[in-house]
């Protein structure tokens, strides 16, 4: 068979997100916009003297509890944790049996306003599916920055599509 004949059985695949976006944040329900104000206040504790980026991270819990997360650096840089990983972990290691409903992120520079929403980076994504898996129900996720346009997922899935979860291993 020359190059020319060979039969290709490749097929594409269309993986479909979708967002709701609000244009501030009063413009949410009153629970999240709650939320979203802790996350902001949060923010201010973040200790980020290289990057000077501050990120809070705010997450309702199905027993009512908050827990609250900043991002906290090191002069190592990697040995530095996201907001979010901040938030989750310490969620998994009080509330263990928790489940989390909604997440609200907020980052802002030190040196310029950030104004489009800022997504959890990769791995925070990666980590916050891990909690998806582990409690078996979907995790709201609205980020904004520091001011503007707020977007919501309802699901983790949407910002991480083709997930690696332990169904791999
Ligand atoms: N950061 C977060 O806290 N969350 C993210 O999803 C993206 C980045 C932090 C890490 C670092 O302290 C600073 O922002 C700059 O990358």
């Amino acid at each position: 068979m020359d190059f020319f004949s060979a039969i290709s059985n490749m097929k594409e695949i269309t993986h479909q997100t979708s967002f709701s976006v609000y244009d501030s944040k009063d413009e949410l329900p009153a629970d999240v916009r709650g939320l979203m104000d802790e996350a902001i206040a949060i923010r201010k504790t973040a200790y980020a003297p290289y990057s000077k980026f501050r990120v809070g991270a705010a997450l309702i819990l199905d027993n009512g509890k908050t827990v609250l997360g900043s991002n906290q650096e090191n002069a190592a840089y990697p040995s530095g944790l996201c907001a979010e990983r901040v938030a989750v972990f310490q969620t998994g290691a009080i509330y263990p049996e928790a489940k989390i409903v909604k997440m609200a992120i907020s980052a802002a520079s030190d040196t310029n306003t950030t104004t489009s929403p800022i997504p959890p980076c990769g791995a925070c994504r990666q980590s916050i599916a891990e909690y998806e898996f582990k409690q078996g129900s979907d995790i709201e996720i609205y980020f904004m920055g520091e001011t503007g346009t707020v977007y919501k997922s309802d699901s983790l899935k949407n910002l991480l599509p083709f997930t690696f979860d332990k169904n791999f291993l």
